[in-house]
This record gives C-alpha cells, sequence and structure tokens, in this order.
C-alpha cells in the first residue's frame, strides 16, 4: 500500500477484544494522518448529533497534529460547535511552560490566528490546589454535558486523545496510583512518579475516559516500541491497557512505535 498523504501504511482492524491499529510511514505523517482522522471524527459527531467533544492529551507527541487541526486540516470543520477539554494537566499556572493547556493554547490559537468560529476551549484549572482544581473540572464538565452527568449510560466525550508514557501511564494514570480505583468521580488528582518535573496532576478517572465514544490513542518514535508491545502484544496490566472506547479504542503509530509489534 502507497503511502499518499493522509493514508495509513497499515491499518489492523478490530477483532476479538483487539484494538485498531493504524500505522503512518513517520511522525510528520502519523500528525498528518491523525489529525484528518481526528477531524472526520469529529466531523461525524456533528453530523450526527450537532455537536462535538473531544479531550485533549499533553505531552510532545501530539503538538503537530494540533498545529495541523488549527490549519489545513480542520478547515471545513464548524469548530464552534466542538467543546475542547482536556484529559489531564499538570498542578500548575496556565502560563507555566509545563502546562498541557499552554501548549494547546500555543498550538491551536497561534499569534494572530484568526478562528472564524472557535472552539469552546475548557482548561483545567491548574492554578488551584489539586484536589479543588479536580472539583472544579467535575463541575465543569458536568455542565457542559448534563445529560450524561444525569444517565450514566451515556457517554461523555466524542473522543478522548491520549498519549502513552514509557512506564504505561497514559493521561495522569500512573501505575500504582490509587486514582486507578476511582470509580464515583469523572476527574481526580493524581501524582506522578519522582522523575517527573511536575508530580501534582489533575486527571480524567477511567471510567470518565472509558465513557468516551472513541479513545485514541497517538504513539511515535522507536523510544515507545517496547512500551507498546507491552501494551498491545503481552497485554501488561498498566493504565494504558486498561482504557477502552465505548465504541472503539484506536492506536495512531509511526513505524518506530510499531516496530514491536
Ligand atoms: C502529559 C500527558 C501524558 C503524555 C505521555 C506521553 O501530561 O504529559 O498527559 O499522558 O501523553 O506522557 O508523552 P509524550 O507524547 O511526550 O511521549
Amino acid at each position: 500500500m502507497g503511502q499518499s498523504p493522509g493514508e495509513w501504511r497499515l491499518v489492523t482492524p478490530a477483532g476479538d477484544g483487539r484494538p485498531e491499529i493504524r500505522v503512518a510511514d513517520q511522525k510528520d505523517a502519523l500528525s498528518y494522518s491523525a489529525a484528518r482522522f481526528l477531524v472526520a471524527l469529529l466531523a461525524e459527531a456533528i453530523e450526527t448529533r450537532g455537536r462535538a467533544s473531544i479531550a485533549l492529551s499533553g505531552g510532545s507527541t501530539p503538538r503537530g497534529t494540533y498545529d495541523l487541526l488549527a490549519g489545513s486540516a480542520g478547515r471545513a470543520l464548524r469548530w464552534g460547535t466542538i467543546d475542547m477539554c482536556f484529559g489531564d494537566e499538570r498542578v500548575v499556572p496556565p502560563d507555566h511552560p509545563d502546562s498541557t493547556y499552554a501548549m494547546v493554547r500555543d498550538a491551536l490559537f497561534p499569534h494572530g490566528h484568526e478562528w472564524h468560529d472557535a472552539p469552546r476551549l475548557h482548561r483545567i484549572r491548574g492554578e488551584l490546589a489539586a484536589d479543588a482544581a479536580a472539583a472544579d473540572y467535575e463541575r465543569t464538565l458536568r455542565a457542559i454535558f448534563p445529560d450524561a452527568a444525569a444517565d450514566p449510560s451515556l457517554p461523555i466525550l466524542d473522543i478522548a486523545l491520549l498519549g502513552v508514557g514509557d512506564d504505561g501511564h497514559t493521561a495522569s494514570l500512573f501505575p500504582g496510583d490509587p486514582v486507578l480505583g476511582v470509580r464515583d468521580r469523572w476527574v481526580a488528582r493524581s501524582t506522578a512518579p519522582p522523575a517527573f518535573p511536575v508530580r501534582d496532576r489533575v486527571t480524567l478517572t477511567l471510567p470518565a475516559l472509558e465513557r468516551s465514544r472513541v479513545v485514541c490513542f497517538l504513539c511515535a518514535g522507536l523510544g515507545k516500541r517496547e512500551i507498546v508491545r507491552r501494551v498491545l502484544v503481552d497485554g501488561a496490566d498498566l493504565p494504558a491497557a486498561l482504557v477502552k472506547g465505548r465504541e472503539r479504542t484506536v492506536w495512531l503509530l509511526d513505524r518506530g512505535a510499531a516496530m514491536g509489534l
């Protein structure tokens, strides 16, 4: 299969509990194809329900995709019908260099970028103490998604875009963290291991993430091949292996990250 813009080198369909895997050639092609993939999902949600919602991921991998969403890839989308939330946040002020909101804002709203109808960007207030920020975001999300707040059988988000850390964490759900057992809330505080620059975190909980119609992991680079193999082949008991979408679980990889498959 030739690699033309927006095409995938390989698509492994979902089956018997296994997620769908899409492999692009390298990082730039992955960012481009991932942006087109997300735009198609958002457009389908708007077409079906008149609105769309996505929880965005932090980290370095999605930045290229966010840049493209603000540019050519998302040109035809009715952005004003989209609620953009966050899967997690570091507990820092919104202008802090480690703030996920700051990274997303700079990508989606670069200086001088004019949106004809801007998406609604709902940040986690990382300037608050962790518990207060989590409670505040829980209220924010339940106000944005009142039907899902009233009826636990309904999905909350259309898409949860997630990354994977080398230790198998996703969002800010780290291995061994008690937050993995939180079932009664959509948002909770968590703690990153000592090696991380910002340890205090706020994260969507597992049950909240699993109330996404589509969970989409975005993972790139040879350095991720081992953790991708552990999650997708070994089925290791890691947070990234636990998160499944209600309708679809999709892994968007470049060739390097897919090397272990
Ligand atoms: C964060 C993310 C985190 C990230 C992974 C992968 O705040 O950092 O929520 O879950 O997605 O750590 O990060 P990279 O994309 O930088 O590898």
